[in-house]
């Protein structure tokens, strides 16, 4: 797509978005792709955070001064439980698709899962997320038994669910058993981008259904996009924008895509890096109120990928309560980070790396516009 808006400059545009919360299309297009990348890009691979505080160019700098005006320096933690690594879907992107025929595969047992709820409980996390591959090990009924067992013994906490797309009813049971919120990011919000990423028999519209009917059931919803994904345009990424403009969710989880091993798209490139950073620059701006991750994507594709999503505007850690011998069997995607630690290990090294960033961690908040979750 050839962006039309060469008239502003993108000092212009980085302040109309700052003030008024929206560009068109074509100003979008400018910003995205950013033809004078020494103008926005100096939060860079090749420099440490110490240097990218110096030199945060306009949209960092903006986006930043967004999130401290709703959120101050806090950043909010939520333990991710990845609970299995079964899948009956086949997304070409993905490490852990059904014709991934080298993972192991596992579930955890209820058991482990309380387990693993009690040290996150211990460590300081309120909200945990259950993430998983569609298993359809896991009927309703067993999900829900799952949930009421956590909703029981910690009701100060919110549990979110990502187990992917279900029916409404399924949806429905899950929140009346004690689920808070869900993530399902849309992925693409292009139907023909989303058609090179999947296999014929996933759709769009099924997926944009969950979501609408999750809102309505009264999550907290989030969704999100993979960033420089194979075949992404621009166009796409205004796209996504758009979508999410109409969805308005409570968290957007936007990473880099990074190429796994043994999937058809295992060869393709690994430099969504400063993209990514862009989008979370542009997505704060655009959704002042927004819970946006560091995703464990970005620390994966650089060391200090988190601490510069803290610096894009991002405001949320997911660390990983999973416990060891199953982590190394959840990789979405190669080279990803913390497979051998321990929650512990993992919450002290994200406490520095969010204070190196300069920021803090705080527990137990939900988004501040939706008051019930204070
Ligand atoms: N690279 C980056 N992110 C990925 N995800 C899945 N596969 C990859 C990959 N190869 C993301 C998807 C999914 C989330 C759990 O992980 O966006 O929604
Ligand atoms: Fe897991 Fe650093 S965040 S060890």
């Amino acid at each position: 797509m050839k962006c039309l808006s060469k008239d502003m400059t993108i000092q212009g545009l980085v302040d109309k978005l700052y003030n008024s919360g929206n560009l068109d299309d074509d100003e979008l297009c400018k910003l995205i792709a950013d033809d004078e990348k020494n103008d926005l890009c100096k939060l860079h691979v090749e420099k440490s955070v110490e240097l990218c505080k110096l030199e945060q160019t306009s949209l960092f700098k903006m986006a930043d001064s967004k999130r401290r005006e709703i959120y101050g320096e806090d950043v909010y933690i939520r333990g991710l439980i990845e609970m299995t690594n079964y899948c009956k879907n086949d997304c070409f992107y993905c490490g852990i698709r059904r014709s991934n025929s080298c993972v192991k595969r596992y579930r955890m047992t209820d058991d482990e899962i309380m387990s693993t709820c009690q040290r996150g409980y211990e460590l300081g996390f309120r909200t945990f997320v259950l993430q998983g591959g569609e298993d359809s090990f896991y009927t309703d009924s067993k999900m829900c038994e799952i949930v009421s067992k956590i909703r029981n013994r910690y009701p100060d906490c919110a549990i979110t669910l990502s187990i992917g797309e279900k029916s409404r009813e399924s949806y429905k049971a899950y929140f009346e058993a004690g689920a808070n919120r869900y993530l399902l990011r849309h992925e693409t919000a292009s139907d023909s981008h989303y058609r090179k990423l999947h296999p014929d028999y996933m759709s769009l519209d099924n997926r944009k259904r969950c979501l609408y009917d999750l809102k309505e059931i009264g999550y907290q919803v989030g969704s999100g996009f993979m960033v420089g994904s194979p075949y992404q345009t621009t166009d796409d990424l205004i796209k996504d924008i758009r979508f999410l403009q109409d969805l308005d969710p409570d968290m957007i989880g936007i990473g880099p895509f990074i190429p796994a091993a043994n999937t058809p798209f295992e060869k393709f490139a690994n430099d969504g890096l400063e993209l990514t950073l862009r989008m979370i620059a542009i997505l704060r701006l655009i959704f002042p109120y927004a819970l946006i991750p560091a995703t464990t994507a970005l620390g994966s594709i650089h060391p200090e990928g988190r601490e510069m999503g803290l610096m894009s505007g991002a405001n949320v850690i997911m660390p990983n309560l999973t416990p060891t011998q199953n982590r190394k069997n959840y990789k979405l995607y190669d080279n990803k980070i913390c497979m051998d630690d321990d929650p512990e290990i993992c919450i002290g090294c994200i406490e520095n790396r969010v204070s190196k960033a300069g920021y803090k961690i705080v527990n137990n908040i939900g988004n501040p516009k939706r008051k019930e979750f204070k």
